[in-house]
């Protein structure tokens, strides 16, 4: 008989993609996706351990399937992910009609462990080894790349794919807790990779974005050879139907200028990079132990500049960390002046136990103080990608096409008529530097890499239109003419 599966995801790339390979083995041995929650007999979380706001979320998720769980006790329910490694026994104690614990490293064991709890051997957990419970060795094993099968109906789009290059971290920056629920960085083997991407293509994938906790600072040794993200990169640039790369997250200190001249040269390699700086003052970088200056970034910056000058670059922030007094974050808010990032993600510190940050520092800044400042910071952000995307005016951007923009998708859930033949709706796609691009176009475009013209913009989109030429030998009748 079919099981039905339910998995809610969030979470970073990483968390995207092993629920796609999760949902991917399942369905090897019988399992369907259901449509919602009450439908499925198996109900996974993939969870989040990056702020506390993300683990409260998931509790309160699971706090709302207490009565449900006690009306259908034969109902299994499963949590993975960074979550579950960091609070192993405590998800239980906290939710007590959890069957399932799965750390992020163990995520092959979910069939076997869906078995045993099925066979009423009472809640199954695996977990891997604590940064200090054993030999690196042992440690390493226990946390393992999870990369079986991909399953293209799980992805947003079967055009695009995350392709794991790298697990875990070592630079244990002093606020992070991925060091120790992804464990130690490990690089896969390059011909896995090369093998992975060949499948992805096969399956009609167009746009590979590589990830990794730091993913520049890949490496990997085996017969005396060692291969770097710059290697990577070239040898997946000669994957057939493979038309544009990505990469995230960088690490700013190994951003190389072998890997900037790789992107400049393989046309393949899209002009994006996302740089994470999290703080623009020295003090608070060094209680960060982000490993790097002020001065440092800025030199990395420039180097990207001077290789790539049309490369977005983005950024994180964190505000609020321990000690930021008034003028290190000016000096956060100088640096975002400065460097003028297409975007830049930024966040409120948020203390996580288990961190060296969480044992050294109090956390002393109010959230009014943090509040304030994520505002000003993304008010200035936001004045800053909007000038940025000025330029785009007028341009042509090569778009590959994702599907109905989410005012589009809106509009049929309210109940207009399902898409016929030749229809016209609103697309949303993204152009090779990350920027999601709208315009008007046949459903069929879907998967195609087109021209077009921008006529408007805002902080974060662009406003656009097919170019009408590239499409008159594929019989499309053109959504606009402009230009
Ligand atoms: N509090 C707030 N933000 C954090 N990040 C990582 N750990 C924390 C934390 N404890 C942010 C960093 C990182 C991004 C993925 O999340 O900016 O780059
Ligand atoms: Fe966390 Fe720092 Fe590693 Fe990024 S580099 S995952 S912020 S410890």
């Amino acid at each position: 008989m079919t099981k039905r599966l339910y998995i809610d995801t969030v979470g970073c790339q990483m968390n995207v993609l092993d629920s796609e390979m999760v949902v991917a083995d399942l369905r090897k041995r019988g399992f369907e996706l259901a449509g919602d929650l009450a439908a499925a007999d198996v109900i996974l979380f993939n969870t989040c351990s990056v702020r506390e706001q993300a683990e409260n979320k998931t509790y309160s998720a699971l706090g709302r399937l207490r009565s449900f769980k006690k009306q259908h006790p034969e109902k299994i329910i499963g949590v993975m992910g960074c979550m579950a490694q960091k609070d192993q026994k405590l998800v239980f104690e906290r939710a007590p009609y959890v069957d399932l614990v799965v750390g992020p490293g163990q995520l092959a064991r979910i069939p076997d462990l869906l078995d045993e709890v099925a066979a009423g051997k009472g809640p199954q957990m695996a977990v891997s080894l604590g940064r200090r419970e054993g030999p690196v060795e042992d440690i390493k094993r226990s946390h393992e790349t999870f990369d079986p099968l991909r399953d293209p109906t799980m992805r947003p789009t079967p055009f695009q794919a995350y392709l794991r290059i790298q697990i875990g971290c070592d630079k244990f920056c002093t606020y992070c807790i991925v060091p120790m629920t992804r464990g130690p960085e490990q690089g896969r083997d390059p011909e896995q990779i090369l093998a992975e991407a060949r499948v992805l293509a096969d399956q009609g994938c167009k746009e590979i974005t590589l990830i990794g906790q730091t993913v520049n600072s890949y490496k990997h040794t085996s017969g005396g050879r060692t291969t770097r993200l710059a290697d990577l990169l070239h040898s997946l640039s000669q994957v057939d139907g493979i038309q544009r790369l990505k990469f995230v997250t960088n690490y700013p200190k190994d951003m190389t200028d072998d890997l900037l001249q790789a992107v400049r040269d393989l046309p393949k390699c899209s002009p994006y990079l996302h740089v994470p700086a999290q703080s623009g003052s020295n003090s608070v970088l060094a209680r960060m132990k982000r490993g790097y200056t002020v001065q440092d970034y800025r030199e990395t910056f420039s180097r990207i500049r001077a290789t790539l000058p049309q490369a977005a670059v983005t950024s994180d922030f964190i505000v609020g960390f321990p000690g930021e007094t008034e003028e290190d974050f000016q000096k956060t808010y100088e640096l975002v002046e400065e460097c003028r990032f297409k975007n830049s993600f930024i966040f409120k510190y948020s203390e996580r136990p288990g961190t060296k940050g969480a044992e050294l520092y109090a956390d002393d800044i109010t959230y009014e103080v943090k509040n304030r400042r994520n505002n000003d910071l993304l008010a200035l952000q936001n004045r800053i990608s909007e000038e940025d995307s000025q330029r785009f005016l007028g341009e042509r951007a090569l778009v590959l096409v994702e599907g109905p923009s989410e005012r589009e998708l809106k509009r049929r859930a309210g109940g207009v008529s399902p898409l016929s033949h030749g229809d016209v709706v609103q697309l949303t796609g993204r152009t090779p530097d990350d920027r999601i691009v709208v315009f008007d176009g046949n459903p069929r475009l879907v998967g195609e890499i087109i021209p077009v013209a921008i006529y408007d913009v805002a902080p974060h989109t662009l406003f656009g239109a097919v170019v009408t030429e590239h499409l008159s030998g594929a019989g499309f009748q053109p959504a606009l003419q402009l230009l």
